[in-house]
């Protein structure tokens, strides 16, 4: 084995040597610690503001009895937290940021490879990016799901429960009193949200691109099996640094592949696409919307999981998990079966004997959830950059549709006129959200499954077509067009949208369309101003900075990786 980088700092017989041994040893490390066996860091989200990682210095404990009995030493460190339900004004808006803190923290540090916890939304790109911009050998390490919630004797999904209650009360079928009562019920223990939202996708996102052991993404948080897994994964990260297995050689084009297909299959969150394709811009790996069309959409969604089914992560969990549904989509010939995993066998490896215990929530490839389920790209003088749609959350009747744009500049200007009895509004319209973008909001707030308005709600709609440059909540379901590109804060044509034009729909021609004329939209384009750029801090460098949806909203200088090597050392 080469000599360790934790060596450059604790091998060294100088005047350095000394301090960097003698003021850890303040911890009471004993000597024999620094002698040349692995450094493993535990890059902990743990925060008791981030309640879908509450539960991860307990998981850190288990991942340093895996990496002491390997024969490692493992040292925890917090980065930024991201947590989903209190961050203002939202967590998106950090997550580039905490990618910071995490490569740099890796970077700037003593240690051989490094386990990464990661729970809530945004917990897991943020730590997956600033890794792999470090490339040391890493594991991924999920939280795991919450139990199911459990209400008046049904189950309640995390988020999905939420808007179709909220609903309720809006068409007055359900009384706030009542909703309120589900409050202690829906996340009754540790872990994220348990259905197929954006953590429970992107924690299958950490399997499927082979960065975690198998199973990691549906154990649940409670089950005594997510700990054995924390303690397998300090093992085996010890065994990764002895073997050089650096994230460079999972995170392939191959594996970005089987990510994309698994996301079809699983009905994963849209959310998906913005991440992984900023993950795969810290490796070097090209990866495009149309990888998503040409990838996932045509294949069919396995797992009858909310928003888009009936079912929870913990049936999913008792089902088998994600290693069946790789299975299925190995044995359908939509799997790279050689792509390697951090347990230094190939994914098939891993997955080919997997069973499966309920094919009502993993159904066969052959007899699919739903046909034709993945994400699917649209484009045309709306989007010229693209836009994308979840199918398996969407309406089949909506999905070539033309209808009278009913338009919102801002979130704050929706929720001000959504409630509006008087509001000029049918069932057959579109409705248009503008500037909630990854510049305009700032951050892409998930506010694109616009509310539908109540007077329509009353008379039993359910759907509408919504389009908008904002994200949408994993949980979330309808016939919505999300993240169009370039954002109307960019200047994209959405910018140019007024109420009573025509826009139309077609999913089968992947076509997003303004039926308003060159002349008009550049005479509307004349009138149109940038919004002001923010005066300081943090939402200036971001607003500078960010790139658009269709490339993944990192920040340009982030892209790319540039090793774990530190070029100076005051020293
Ligand atoms: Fe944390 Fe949903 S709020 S995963």
């Amino acid at each position: 084995m080469k000599k360790l980088r934790s060596q450059e700092w604790f091998g060294r017989q100088d005047k350095m040597g000394f301090l960097y041994r003698s003021w850890m040893k303040n911890q009471g490390w004993p000597h024999d610690l620094f002698d040349g066996r692995p450094v493993i860091g535990i890059c902990n989200t743990w925060s008791e503001l981030t309640p879908c990682n509450g539960h991860f210095r307990e998981l850190a404990d288990f991942v340093k009895r895996g990496v002491w009995e390997a024969g490692g030493f493992p040292l925890e460190f917090p980065v930024m937290s991201l947590g989903e339900t209190l961050l203002r004004p939202t967590a998106m808006f950090f997550r580039n940021l905490a990618s910071m803190d995490v490569e740099e923290s890796i970077r700037g540090n003593p240690m051989d490879g490094v386990v990464l916890l990661m729970g809530c939304d945004k917990t897991t790109p943020s730590l997956l990016m600033g890794a792999a911009s470090c490339d040391l050998p890493t594991i991924g390490l999920s939280g795991g799901p919450m139990l199911s919630g459990k209400f008046r004797g049904h189950d309640l999904g995390s988020g999905t429960g939420l808007w179709q209650m909220f609903e309720r009360v809006n068409s007055g079928e359900m009384k706030i009193s009542e909703v309120f009562e589900a409050e202690s019920c829906m996340h009754r223990s540790k872990g994220h949200c348990m259905t197929m939202g954006t953590a429970s996708t992107m924690a299958n996102m950490v399997e499927a691109l082979g960065m975690s052991l198998p199973g990691n993404a549906a154990i649940p948080a409670v089950d005594a099996r997510r700990n054995t897994l924390a303690q397998m994964s300090g093992r085996r990260i010890v065994e990764m640094v002895r073997e050089d297995l650096r994230m460079s050689r999972i995170l392939t084009r191959g594996a970005f592949e089987n990510a994309i297909r698994a996301n079809a299959a699983i009905g994963g969150s849209t959310n998906a696409v913005i991440h992984l394709i900023a993950i795969a811009g810290r490796v070097g790996v090209p990866l495009n919307l149309d990888d998503f069309d040409r990838l996932g959409s045509g294949l069919p969604c396995l797992v009858d999981l909310q928003p888009s089914g009936k079912y929870l992560m913990e049936d999913f969990f008792y089902a088998g998990g994600l290693p069946a549904v790789l299975r299925e989509l190995g044995a359908g010939a939509a799997l790279n079966r050689d792509a390697l995993t951090v347990n230094a066998k190939s994914i098939w490896d891993n997955v080919a004997e997997a069973p499966c215990w309920n094919r009502d929530v993993i159904r066969p490839f052959g007899d699919p959830f739903k046909q034709n389920a993945g994400i699917t790209v649209l484009r045309g003088n709306l989007a010229p950059d693209g836009a994308v749609m979840k199918i398996s959350a969407a309406s089949p009747h909506l999905l070539q549709h033309r209808g009278r744009a009913v338009v919102f500049d801002s979130i704050e200007d929706f929720h001000s006129r959504i409630n509006d009895e008087a509001l000029d509004i049918d069932e057959t319209c579109v409705m248009v959200l503008k500037n909630c973008g990854p510049r305009g909001y700032p951050g892409m707030a998930e506010v694109g499954n616009m509310p539908l308005p109540p007077k329509l709600l009353r008379k039993g709609v359910t759907d509408m077509v919504r389009i908008s440059d904002a994200r949408m909540s994993g949980t979330a379901y309808g016939t919505v067009v999300l993240h169009i590109s370039p954002e109307a804060a960019a200047g994209g044509p959405l910018a140019l949208v007024q109420s009573g034009d025509t826009v139309t729909l077609d999913v089968a021609q992947r076509v997003i369309r303004l039926e308003v004329d060159d002349a008009t939209l550049a005479a509307r384009r004349a009138q149109w101003t940038p919004p002001p750029l923010p005066a300081r801090g943090w939402e200036r460098l971001y607003v500078e900075h960010v790139q658009q949806a269709h490339l993944g909203a990192d920040l340009d200088f982030l892209v790319g990786h540039s090793g774990a090597g530190v070029a100076r050392d005051s020293h």
